[in-house]
């Protein structure tokens, strides 16, 4: 039997033995003391968690207030980590298996259940950094269930409660991402907010109103005229990453040697917490809706699940479009497994499905506990999990010189695919899980996609091995690496580093940034090498007899190689500006840097008040200005504009006829806003009157256009003797046309 078929086994073992069998293996602990352990397949949460197990922590003489505590502890250590910081540390079967301890000792120790246990808790993803929200109606969670008894069993207390037996209940995803609350008054998107601790939330409208499939109004009309809007609907779903972009994401990121995001659920959680929406906007979130919490007026809701399902279709929306219906238990597990099978073909991230009762009415007989309702239960897919041996530890440098370490096992059969490799992330979860070379590991794919390894089989370690020792110079270029004050990530600090570079190149070349075609890992890696190229610009003063053609084929892909390039130095602007790597600068703020400034000189003379004038925020203000600032950058910048590149602008295309000709070869400078005019207007009327819009302020520049936060260029001018311009008299200007 294989470990995942073990697991699978556990999970049937384990309802089956249920709270009575926790109960009698606990109180075995409290008589005997120290040693024994508290949950039946402690055997097993060694490998299911990759910190220490849930028995390794609370076996032992305490008394069993004391372990209670630990493991209330130790869940709340998780929930923070998963709710709040997006970046949860163990598995969600580990952490499941912990809740589902306390409860079981809960029941048995009622009286040391204490107040606000995790395990009657929502969890709670407030971060205070975002205004606060008051949900209308509570946003609660939903049971869990793990095993097809389980499943059947929820069933059948149903139809018990409610004497039937033919309920009709419709199977949904579950979706992997985070629950948000869409309120929509008279029709209109006024509020998007988290679900917080279940009763208030982060308000995080405009984070959400970036996602492109969200209607900002409901729509009225369908073909039967009749779609109602209610006065105010508070509508409940997930925010989710679909697979695409999860991968799209990681792709960039690998290509630029950066540890990928270990989980879509993770990714989309952590984005929709970013204070900038346009960082969150890089980044394709997705929402779908399942739910409702305060509908008004009330007579206008849904009378079943599946009517809302239409409804929601009707007003626009993103819905479930795979929903089951079932009516006896039988087909209730047929259509879990069914949904189990397909979902590798879905686009979405599922980690299970949702059992929910369809008639309204019937909700009500049933209620809610405090983090539930009684009519739903959701039932969660084991993932896949292969023990294989760690035959190496390998490390990675990224462009910006950070390490990721990378494990290297026996090649595993894993969802469908063959892996070999999996990132250990940084140095600190390689010594907190103690992951040796030639240790058995389990690995898993994290969110049905990425591989990753989840815990050591400690039982089966070799005799004398030693733990991990991080190396303390960079593999690529032997300086000696640095770790800065509380940060994980270790540093390769050589700006020289020919790994780095290479990792530079890439980036810059791939399709998301300057799209050089045939310019790919192997033909960099063979340049960087041989010292033929040194930075972006060396790239276009290469020769075919650079490449290393040995063949005429190979001469003949080399040239086909360098005209990319050459036709590179056309590439837009905001390519050239995501291309170089500037931190905080993904392509959705490149474009509206591009869109704004132009041009990459005039961008690179940007200061602060220019970039917030032109409406970004401060942190990447400060980041374009620091990246410009420093030395060796400008230099990369300087070289790349003497190029050819960086000079065409999204706004002007590269060439514009003149209109006129009244500012014929004058070179103009904007700083801070004008009142009326955005950059990009003022550039555009400059280029159309045959000047021109530069970065610098020197004795040269005829006229500096100035707006409201323009001190410190007001002053360079006025020491250069250049003249200075306010909106109105530029405006003037152009219309006199002289
Ligand atoms: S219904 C009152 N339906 O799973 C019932 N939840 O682990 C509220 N989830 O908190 C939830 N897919 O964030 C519902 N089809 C679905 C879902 C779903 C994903 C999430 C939701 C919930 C969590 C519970």
């Amino acid at each position: 039997m294989n470990f995942f078929q073990r697991t699978q086994f556990s999970r049937e073992a384990k309802y089956l033995r249920g709270v009575a069998a926790l109960a009698a293996t606990f109180f075995l602990v409290s008589s005997e003391g120290a040693g024994a352990v508290v949950d039946a397949n402690a055997t097993e949460a060694p490998s299911a968690a990759p910190s220490p197990s849930v028995a390794g922590r609370i076996k032992g003489g305490d008394e069993t207030e004391t372990r209670m505590a630990r493991l209330r502890a130790e869940i709340a250590h998780h929930d923070e980590l998963y709710y709040r910081k997006a970046a949860p540390e163990i598995t969600d079967a580990a952490y499941d298996e912990l809740k589902r301890t306390l409860v079981a000792l809960e029941e048995i120790h009622p009286a040391y259940a204490g107040n606000g246990s995790p395990t009657d808790s929502l969890g709670d993803d407030r971060t205070g950094k975002f205004p606060l929200y008051r949900h209308r109606e509570r946003m609660l969670s939903l049971e869990k269930s793990y095993s097809e008894v389980e499943l059947r069993a929820f069933q059948a207390r149903l139809a018990h409660q409610l004497h039937r037996d033919d309920l009709l209940f419709v199977i949904e995803p579950k979706f992997d991402g985070l629950a948000i609350s869409v309120t929509y008054e008279k029709g209109r998107l006024v509020r998007a907010v988290t679900r917080g601790n279940g009763i208030e939330g982060d308000d995080v409208t405009a984070n959400v109103r970036t996602i492109p499939e969200l209607p900002l109004e409901l729509k009225t009309v369908t073909a039967d005229g009749r779609n109602p809007i209610p006065d105010i609907v508070e509508l409940r779903g997930e925010i989710y990453l679909p697979l695409a972009e999860f991968e799209r994401l990681n792709h960039e990121r690998e290509a630029a040697g950066e540890t990928p995001f270990s989980h879509p659920r993770n990714l989309a959680a952590g984005t929709l917490k970013l204070l900038d929406p346009r960082e969150v906007a890089e980044r394709k979130l997705a929402v779908v809706f399942y739910g409702w919490g305060a509908w008004e007026p009330r007579a206008t809701q849904p009378i079943s699940q599946r009517a809302l399902h239409e409804q929601i279709r009707a007003w626009g929306l993103p819905g479930v479009e795979r929903i089951a219906v079932t009516r006896t238990a039988d087909e209730m597990w047929a259509a879990v497994q069914a949904f189990d099978r397909d979902r590798s073909s879905w686009s979405f991230p599922v980690d299970g499905a949702v059992v929910k009762l369809d008639s309204v009415s019937d909700w009500s007989k049933l209620g809610a506990s405090d983090h539930a309702p009684r009519w739903a239960m959701a039932y969660k897919y084991a993932a896949e999990r292969v023990e294989t041996r760690l035959l190496a530890i390998t490390l990675q440098v990224g462009r910006t010189g950070v390490l990721t370490p990378v494990a290297e096992f026996a090649p595993i059969s894993l969802g469908g695919s063959i892996v070999m490799r999996a990132t250990l992330h940084n140095r600190a979860e390689i010594a907190r899980n103690d992951i040796r070379i030639g240790d058995f590991i389990f690995v898993e794919k994290a969110g049905e996609i990425v591989p990753a390894v989840v815990g050591v089989n400690t039982a089966r370690r070799m005799p004398g091995s030693q733990p991990f020792v991080f190396p303390v110079n960079c593999p690529a270029c032997e300086s000696v690496l640095t770790a800065e004050q509380d940060e994980a990530a270790i540093r390769c600090a050589n700006p020289d580093c020919p790994a780095q570079l290479q990792r530079r190149l890439q980036h810059f070349a791939s399709n998301e940034a300057m799209d050089i075609e045939g310019l790919g890992p192997a033909a960099i890696a063979s340049l960087v090498e041989r010292g033929r190229v040194k930075s972006f610009a060396d790239l276009y003063h290469l020769k075919p007899e650079d490449f290393a053609a040995s063949d005429s084929g190979k001469l003949r892909t080399a040239q086909r190689t360098l005209a990319a390039i050459d036709r590179s130095r056309h590439a837009e602007l905001w390519r050239v500006i995501y291309g170089v790597g500037i931190s905080r600068v993904g392509l959705v703020t490149s474009r509206e840097l591009a869109r704004q400034f132009g041009r990459l000189d005039v961008l690179m003379e940007a200061d602060i008040d220019d970039l917030i004038a032109a409406n970004f925020t401060a942190a990447t203000a400060a980041a374009v200005v620091a990246y410009f600032a420093d030395h060796s950058n400008a230099t990369v910048i300087a070289d790349l504009l003497a190029a050819g590149l960086g000079h065409s602008s999204t706004l002007a295309g590269g060439a514009v006829t003149p209109r006129s000709s009244i500012f014929a070869g004058k070179a103009f400078v904007i700083t801070g806003v004008l009142p009326h005019l955005s950059r990009a207007q003022a550039t555009g009327e400059i280029t159309a009157a045959g000047g021109r819009v530069v970065g610098k302020l020197t004795r040269k520049t005829y006229v500096l256009l100035a707006g409201e936060g323009s001190g410190k260029k007001r002053e360079t001018a006025a020491a250069l003797g250049v003249s200075v311009m306010n909106e109105a008299e530029f405006l003037g200007r152009l219309q006199s046309k002289e």
